[in-house]
């Protein structure tokens, strides 16, 4: 008899960890790495929202609460959606978890069945297939093309239906490509799941507030009111508010949706942290304008990422719509030899050299489902980007 379980054998370990760790070990041995791989802002929590905790700490707000969330939470998520998105929601139909992973998590155990089929664009964040498979099901990865800036079109989406689909997982802005759909483009996707009433989307909103050049963000359930009963909406406090490490994210949805995913917590780990909860209700509530002074700061070190892998032979870096990730493509690096002698047979080999040769740590495109391809966090400073990049581009150049 096996020890560990079946369903953990279907989970592949983290692809990112060989160069997570590679660049740890580099690192220690007294090289100088820059990581251009980490998934959160550099910026520090803003300080009211540091004060809420530190005052809910002080009135004593530290004891078991709600499983799925304090009223008060859910009466600011309720507000935050009506007014960002136009969305009406009731408290009952929130949940809250620790953070938009634990939500996402949560919404897979509480309705896959074995067999349900979960589709998946790529690129995707790492997280999802495994997530799915964790809860039983098949994840079913519909190709987005970078000739699309990587959307996925109405087409590829009806190929990829079958009477077993039970989600469509979609996450705009993306991680890892920062791509943001369009009005219209998602108004082209829920048009086809008008079409296919067996079929339910699970919107990961994480990175809605890190848009640039008037971007117009746009979530499902606001762009086709008809899904309204068959779409989770998902986000969190993790991105927008610089505050990873707090772990709070939620979700609104259909009410039996949310009991479900409420049993699953209720099992696992309970409610999240009930301070994280306090200073996430002043988040919501609390001034809103430096998302703003932010997000300048984000486009500036995006054009300049841009601008300057463009320039590195057998590089196309696309221009994204937000979040803090670009994609860039490698397809003339592949098949060459770099100057430290190594092979650059697949994106993976491309990463691998780049950091053992620069010091440079990037996350190569297989792990996200699409190659060749790598995908750089530009959530770093300026003079690190602007060193990296410069690596960059000398590795390319040196390339033969
Ligand atoms: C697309 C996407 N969704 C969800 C999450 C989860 O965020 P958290 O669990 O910090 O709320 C992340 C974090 O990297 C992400 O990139």
């Amino acid at each position: 008899m096996a020890f560990l379980s079946d369903t953990l054998t279907r989970v592949k370990p983290s692809p990112t960890i060989a160069v997570t760790s590679k660049a740890a070990e580099l690192k220690a041995a007294g090289k100088n790495v820059i990581g251009l791989g980490a998934g959160e802002p550099d910026f520090d929590t803003p300080q009211n929202i540091k004060d809420a905790a530190k005052a809910a700490i002080d009135a004593g707000k530290t004891k078991y609460t709600a499983v799925d969330g304090i009223p008060e939470l859910k009466t600011a998520i309720c507000a935050k959606l009506k007014r960002d998105n136009g969305l009406d929601y009731v408290p009952a139909q929130v949940s809250v978890g620790t953070g938009g992973k634990q939500i996402l998590y949560n919404a897979l155990m509480a309705t896959l069945n074995p067999g349900d089929e979960v589709i998946i664009p790529a690129p995707y964040w790492v997280s999802y297939p495994d997530m799915v498979l964790l809860a039983g099901g098949e994840p079913v990865i519909a190709e987005a093309s970078s000739q699309t800036a990587y959307k996925l079109t109405p087409d590829q989406l009806e190929a990829a239906i079958t009477p077993k689909t039970k989600w469509l997982i979609f996450n705009s802005p993306s991680n890892p490509t920062g791509a943001g759909y369009t009005w219209d483009e998602l108004k082209a996707l829920t048009d086809v799941l008008l079409r296919h009433p067996h079929v339910w989307v699970m919107s990961d909103d994480m990175y809605e507030h890190l848009v640039y050049d008037d971007f117009k963000f746009c979530t499902p359930a606001q762009v086709e009111p008809q899904l309204y009963d068959r779409t989770l909406t998902v986000n969190g406090v993790s991105k927008a508010y610089a505050m990873t490490g707090w772990r709070i994210g939620y979700a609104a949805g259909p009410q039996a949706l949310i009991k479900a995913m409420g049993k699953v917590q209720s099992q696992s780990t309970s409610n999240p942290c009930s301070i994280s909860q306090w200073a996430a209700v002043e988040a919501l509530n609390g001034p809103q304008d430096y998302i703003a002074e932010n997000n300048k700061t984000f486009q500036r070190r995006r054009d300049l990422v841009v601008s300057m892998l463009n320039e590195a032979p057998g590089i196309t870096c696309p221009v994204p719509e937000g979040a803090f990730y670009v994609y860039p493509t490698i397809a003339g690096c592949i098949g060459k030899t770099s100057t430290g002698g190594a092979k650059i047979t697949d994106d993976e080999a491309f990463a691998t050299a780049l950091l053992e040769e620069t010091g440079v740590a990037v996350v190569f495109g297989a792990a996200f489902g699409m190659s060749p391809a790598f995908r750089v966090s530009y959530a770093t400073s300026d003079e690190n980007l602007t060193e990296a990049c410069t690596r960059i581009q000398a590795f390319c150049k040196g390339l033969s």
